[in-house]
Order: C-alpha cells, then sequence, then structure tokens
C-alpha cells in the first residue's frame, strides 16, 4: 500500500539541503545557495524548494524550514510533504537527507515528522479516476542520522508506517461514497482490514441491536433499507491487565437530515459523516499493526439517516438504551442518538475505564472553531489533558468547549427526559452535553471533527477530502493512557 521505502543510510541519487530562513553557511553547495539568496531565488521559506537536478551536476535540492525559532514537528511534515510531491513531480527514483538535532525537538521525533510528511505525500483517492494521478516514482528515501540513535530511529519510522496506514485507511474509508459505504460494507471493511491483524471483530445486525435496547440507535435508522449495524472491533494488547479503553465513533453513511431535511449544499458530502468510525477504525489499525500493549475496543453505530415511509419524524418520542427518553425535534440531528446507545454499551456492557468518542456532530462547532480545531467536551479534567497532550503531538489541535450545568437546561426534555436539539445558542456544547447523559459517569472526553474530518482544500500535509483526522491523537493517546 505504502510504496516509497524510508530507510536509515546514506545512499540516494539526490541530495537534499535543509535551510532555514535566513541562514548563512549551508556547509554544501554554497556558492549555489548564496546566489540564489542574493537573487532572491530562495529564501528558505518553509515548504519552499529550489531543485538543481540534471544529467551531470551534483544533484540538490534545498528544501526551506522557514524561521528557525519556529521549527516544529508540524513544519517538519509540511516541509518533507512538499519535498515528496516535488521528487515525484522530478520522477527521482531516491534522495537523501542528512537530518541534524534541532533545537528543543526529540531526535527521534524529527525523524519520524520527515517520515510522516514523505508518506503523507504518497496519498491519492483515485480509484474511480480512469487515468490515475498517482505514479509512484520515488522509491527510497534514506534519512542520515546520528550513529547512536539509529535503532532508536528505526523504532519510529516501523511505527510512522504503521500510523501512515491507518490514516490512509481512515481517509479511504471517509472519500468513499454512500453507494458503495453502506452500513454492512463498513462493517465488512472493519473485518479485512482488521482481523488479519488479530483484532478480534464481531458485527450485530438489527435483530440484536433490538435485543439490546438500542432504541434510540434503531429510531435513526428506520428510514434506511439498508440495515444498521453495530460493530465491536477489541484489541486485547494487555492481557494483564483488566483496563479498557473505549473508542466510539459516528457512523452516519449518509446523513440526508431525515424528515428535518439538509439544503442540498449540505448534503452532498454527507457521505463523510461516518469520519469517526473511519477514524477509529484506522486508529485500530494503527494500534493493531503496532501491537501496542493496551486493551481497546471500538464500537461504531452504523446507519444511514434517510426519509421513507417508515421513517423516524420530527416530535417522536423515543427510547433508548439506558432507558432515557427523548423528544426528536429535529431528525438532522441523529448523530447524538446513535452514540447515545453506542455509549451506554461502551460504559455498561464493554465497562470501559475511559470513553473516547468522535464524531462529526455538529456544524455549530465548525462555526465556533473552523477549520483550525477539533472542538472538545469532557466530563473529566486528567483525561482532557491526556488527550490534549496526544493531539499537540500529534498536530491536531484540541479545543476544550466548556460545559457548565446551566447548558444542560437547553437540552431539558418537556414530555420526555431530553431533547436532541438544544437549538442554535452553543449548539456545538450542548450536543456534547447531550451525549455526556449516556457515560454513566464513566471519565469521558468527546470530539467534535465536523470542521476537521473533510477538507475542500489542500492543507498543508493533508490533502483535499477526508483527512484522516484525529487517528494520530487517538494512537498517541491510547500508547501513552495510564
Ligand atoms: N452531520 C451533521 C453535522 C455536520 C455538519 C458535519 C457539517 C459536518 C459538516 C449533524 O448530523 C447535523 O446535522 N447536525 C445538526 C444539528 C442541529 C440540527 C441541532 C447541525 O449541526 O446543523
Ligand atoms: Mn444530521
Ligand atoms: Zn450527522
Amino acid at each position: 500500500m505504502l510504496h516509497l521505502k524510508i530507510l536509515v543510510g546514506n545512499q540516494g541519487d539526490v541530495e537534499v539541503l535543509l535551510v532555514f530562513k535566513g541562514q548563512e553557511e549551508l556547509g554544501k553547495s554554497q556558492d549555489l545557495y548564496e546566489y540564489l539568496k542574493d537573487k532572491e531565488i530562495f529564501k528558505g521559506d518553509l515548504g519552499e524548494i529550489y531543485s538543481n537536478i540534471s544529467p551531470k551536476e551534483d544533484n540538490v535540492i534545498f528544501l526551506g524550514l522557514g524561521d528557525q525559532e519556529k521549527l516544529s514537528l508540524d513544519s517538519l511534515r509540511k516541509a518533507f510533504y512538499k519535498l515528496g510531491k516535488e521528487l515525484k513531480k522530478l520522477k527521482i527514483e531516491s534522495a537523501k537527507v542528512t537530518v541534524p538535532e534541532f533545537e528543543n525537538l526529540c531526535y527521534r521525533r524529527t525523524n519520524m515528522a520527515i517520515a510522516e510528511g514523505l508518506l503523507q505525500s504518497e496519498y491519492s483517492f483515485d480509484k474511480y479516476l480512469s487515468e490515475k494521478k498517482t505514479k509512484h516514482t520515488v522509491k527510497e528515501f534514506y534519512l542520515e542520522v546520528l550513529e547512536d540513535k539509529k535503532d532508536k530511529v528505526q523504532e519510529g519510522i516501523d511505527e510512522v508506517y504503521n500510523i501512515v496506514e491507518g490514516i490512509f485507511l481512515t481517509r479511504d474509508l471517509v472519500n468513499e461514497p454512500a453507494i458503495v459505504m453502506t452500513p454492512k460494507e463498513l462493517a465488512n471493511r472493519a473485518k479485512e482490514e482488521l482481523e488479519p491483524l488479530g483484532v478480534e471483530v464481531d458485527v450485530f445486525g438489527r435483530e440484536k441491536i433490538e435485543e439490546l435496547g438500542m432504541e434510540a440507535f434503531l429510531a435513526v435508522s428506520k428510514g434506511s433499507a439498508n440495515e444498521p449495524q453495530f460493530i465491536i472491533m477489541r484489541w486485547n494488547g494487555d492481557k494483564n491487565s483488566n483496563k479498557k479503553i473505549a473508542l466510539v465513533g459516528k457512523g452516519l453513511t449518509f446523513d440526508s437530515g431525515g424528515y428535518s431535511l439538509k439544503p442540498a449544499e449540505g448534503m452532498a458530502t454527507m457521505f463523510g459523516d461516518m469520519a469517526g468510525a473511519a477514524a477509529v477504525i484506522g486508529a485500530m489499525k494503527a494500534i493493531g499493526k503496532s501491537k501496542l500493549e493496551k486493551n481497546v475496543v471500538a464500537l461504531v453505530a452504523a446507519c444511514e439517516n434517510l426519509v421513507s415511509g417508515e421513517a423516524y419524524k420530527p416530535g417522536d418520542i423515543i427510547g433508548s438504551m439506558a432507558g432515557k427518553t427523548i423528544e426528536v425535534l429535529n431528525t438532522d440531528a441523529e448523530g447524538r442518538l446513535t452514540l447515545a446507545d453506542a455509549l451506554w454499551y461502551a460504559a455498561t456492557v464493554e465497562k470501559a475505564d475511559k470513553i473516547i468518542d468522535v464524531a462529526t456532530l455538529t456544524g455549530a462547532c465548525v462555526i465556533a472553531l473552523g477549520t483550525v480545531n477539533i472542538g472538545a467536551i469532557t466530563n473529566n479534567d486528567d483525561l482532557m489533558k491526556e488527550i490534549k497532550e496526544a493531539s499537540e503531538l500529534a498536530g491536531e489541535p484540541v479545543w476544550q468547549l466548556p460545559s457548565n450545568e446551566e447548558y444542560k437546561e437547553q437540552i431539558k426534555g418537556t414530555y420526555a427526559d431530553l431533547k436532541n436539539t438544544g437549538g442554535r445558542p452553543a449548539g456545538a456544547i450542548t450536543a456534547g452535553l447531550f451525549l455526556g447523559e449516556f457515560v454513566n459517569n464513566t471519565p469521558w472526553v468527546h470530539l467534535d471533527i465536523a470542521g476537521k474530518s473533510y477538507s475542500s482544500k489542500e492543507n498543508g500535509y493533508l490533502p483535499k477530502g477526508a483527512t484522516g483526522i484525529p487517528v494520530k491523537t487517538l494512537y498517541n493517546f491510547v500508547k501513552e493512557a495510564k
């Protein structure tokens, strides 16, 4: 699946020279560098590239790293993503870079960020194009690393491969249109991808879902001819521990809004409303491949939100596995209904110690935070701290939203215990707090990825379309979990 080989060594046809903005001495190709710098042809801006490639010359590529004081793991990812794209364009087959020690950056993580950026440049979703976009010209990329760090770096590179495979799986699942990616297809793909790694996958159909009493989940699925599926994925990496993390992903394989129908523009990308599910599946792939010594269960309540003679309607009062009743004021606030039952299952059947849910839950979150931050709601500040640390390392920023008790007033029901929308004010918060009613007081963090899971344009090292966020955060969190 990943064609590019990243190797520790010093071979390679082309040498990549790293340049900070305004740097004086390069050590190599100094004359050429000074010429380019004087003429302002190459300044060393982040991701800027100047290639000097010909059959006779010493082949070098200058790669800008931007301001030295601003260097971060994420800027390395961005720069090397650009480099990866450029190597493809130039049809280069092998290249190398000497990786220096940067101030304030761990050497292993530096190499991991470089490897990730290069691998990220390999992604494309072109299975439906008659003429493929991807030409895998670059075969080998060598990292010349400090002698005594070789083993650590190699370990890090292996881990990056596992993580990127998880990210690419997530993207593939999200980019797949709803005509293909039905609840059953999602379950099949989870099996296909995860079972070979030793992840157990169980799938419940309608009958079992009914038996469990998942009435909220079932209500959402009623308008669709495609059977809902409850997907359970289990990785038991630590047989000596009874600790268990649950990762719960929103799995709407299509969200039309139901009878509270979405307008055409809003509906067109709603095949991506299973991005939370795709992220937990991708994270399970990375976790299984890396054989993390943790016990993790991933849960997805997969269904479609459609209109038909059988669909649920605004004004309906429905039950839930938790026994709480819910007034459906808006059938487009469906994600929280499916998640309510999945979360209750995580808390009470799985008896997870920590629950993280990932969901394309609200347009309100996109309005509040745009496409920069994931929005978070929690009932446990320590767990939130763990997620924040994991996300910072990943370069997937998370912003915690307030969750004062007062907000809960908005989702108190009139004729039932709860209502499924709290109106427009603080919509991302009330949606999150609704979920919090179904975790049975288990430490929990909710991640609203509505603004992050899918992008209308290429952005840094993320492609247009599905981004694969927050696979890295979930992976880092599980790896470091106490
Ligand atoms: N899947 C949508 C949220 C969404 C919006 C995801 C834009 C990605 C991009 C969710 O099911 C939804 O429709 N939410 C409603 C809730 C409202 C009716 C309370 C929304 O945000 O408008
Ligand atoms: Mn909706
Ligand atoms: Zn939705």
